[in-house]
């Protein structure tokens, strides 16, 4: 082959390829691109896994580190996915609060969130009720802080926490918690005895919250006007009462009814003291200091002002053909008035064994009005009405800041008292 030949075939051999190598090129172009392509693919994937991975992470990791807090602060396995459900993590790490009843709680789905920390002192055993949040709310109002209502009901019963209500404010509970419970052998709803003082007579006096009611409580704190008159004042025939006594109506007929349902079964007894004004109370008070002295007669009689005789809802009773009412409480009378009383509408307003709430003495002839509902409620209470009043009827101070939702308002109105009787 000559030299031109070659050449030429060079030529054509190479022009032959050039398109081949174009498309050769174009299609390396386009590898090196699908290849990059796929390249970036795998790592936008990667960037995603990673991404799903570390947002899982950040999640799981510390709800993990969290469950596993929790598991040490006591919760179980399923306490703790309820936990989660009410969203209470947080604040049961934060302030480590468990105990075995708020654990039962939060599982139950039973829990108020407003009294968490109160489920941590007190034993499944216990319990809390919209009853005790009740009191908790009270006590509040009465100036006691959280502390302090946290002690209390770790320490105490119901009953225990109740004459706190109707006492001065305590600055430090824990005396009074020890009283209580030095007292545990012998003490009990019926018979509270302490060895401390803890109602100090007169001092921080108040006017009557409603004079118009007849559930107004008159005690040792709570006074009535000079002024004041019961309504409907009418005098009561002497079938019922010693001459020239008084009664607001709805209680003179009450007292009517009370006696004759007595004369039905052979139990006859009388007023031998109703409606008292302000000025014979002063009277008889002062004659009483005069043979007694002021701290003995402080517990037999009340200062003017301060006797539930001034409300003309109050009675005084007697067995018939017995004079002397001390010794009322060895009559029959008296064994039928003290059990049927609430069904006419009338409680023992100063019991035995309550005498560090009420501030006087056993008085097993003095009864007060307050209705047929009000006076069940109370006798099934198992208080006395000083510290149902400021339990269940007082209201509440300032704007009422203090006072629980409705539902707890509702939940633990007294009138379930005589549902929850009734149903007995
Ligand atoms: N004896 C009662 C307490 C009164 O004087 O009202
Ligand atoms: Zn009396």
């Amino acid at each position: 082959m000559t030299e031109v030949k070659k050449k030429r075939r060079k030529r054509r051999k190479y022009k032959l390829v050039l398109p081949w190598k174009q498309n050769t090129a174009q299609t390396g172009n386009k590898t090196v691109r699908r290849k990059r392509r796929r390249l970036k693919l795998k790592k936008e994937v990667w960037y995603a896994i990673a991404g799903v991975a570390a947002v899982l992470l950040l999640i799981l990791v510390p709800r993990a580190m969290d469950n596993s807090k929790l598991k040490k602060l006591g919760y179980k396995k399923d306490e703790i996915a309820a936990i989660r459900e009410q969203k209470l993590t947080r604040t049961l790490l934060e302030n480590e609060w468990y105990s075995p009843y708020l654990a039962q709680a939060i599982k139950n789905n039973s829990l108020d969130k407003d009294y968490l920390e109160l489920y941590t002192v007190v034993s499944p055993e216990r319990g809390l009720s919209a009853q005790d949040f009740l009191l908790y709310n009270r006590l509040l109002d009465k100036g006691y802080v959280d502390k302090q209502l946290l002690n209390l009901f770790k320490n105490l019963k119901y009953w225990e926490m109740t004459p706190l209500l109707v006492f001065d404010y305590q600055y430090d509970e824990t005396m009074y918690i020890n009283d209580c419970t030095s007292h545990r052998e012998t003490n009990s709803q019926d018979h509270f005895v302490l060895d401390g003082n803890y109602y100090t007579f007169y001092e921080n006096t108040l006017p009557v919250d409603d004079v118009s009611s007849v559930d107004m409580l008159v005690n040792k704190t709570y006074y009535l006007d000079g002024s004041y008159l019961p309504p409907q004042l009418t005098d009561l025939s002497i079938q019922y009462a010693a001459t020239d006594r008084q009664l607001a109506q709805t209680a003179a007929d009450a007292l009517a009814d009370w006696c004759n349902a007595g004369r039905g079964v052979g139990v006859t007894f009388y007023a031998t003291s109703a409606y008292r004004s302000y000025e014979s109370q002063e009277t008889l008070y002062r004659n009483y200091v005069g043979v007694y002295g002021e701290a003995q007669t402080d517990l037999m009689s009340a200062r003017p002002g301060f006797s539930e005789h001034q409300t003309g809802y109050t009675v005084d009773i007697a067995a018939t053909h017995e004079d002397d009412i001390e010794e009322f409480k060895d009559t029959l009378a008296y064994r039928w008035t003290s059990t049927n009383s609430p069904d006419y509408g009338w409680i023992l307003r100063y019991p035995e064994g309550k005498e560090s709430i009420t501030g006087y003495e056993f008085e097993s002839w003095h009864y007060r009005y307050l209705g047929v509902d009000l006076a069940r409620a109370v006798a099934a209470s198992g208080m006395t009405y000083d510290e149902f009043y400021c339990l269940y009827l007082k209201p509440w101070n300032g704007e009422g800041e203090n006072k629980p939702k409705d539902s707890i308002l509702e939940a633990s109105d007294w009138h379930n008292l005589i549902a929850a009787e009734t149903a007995e």
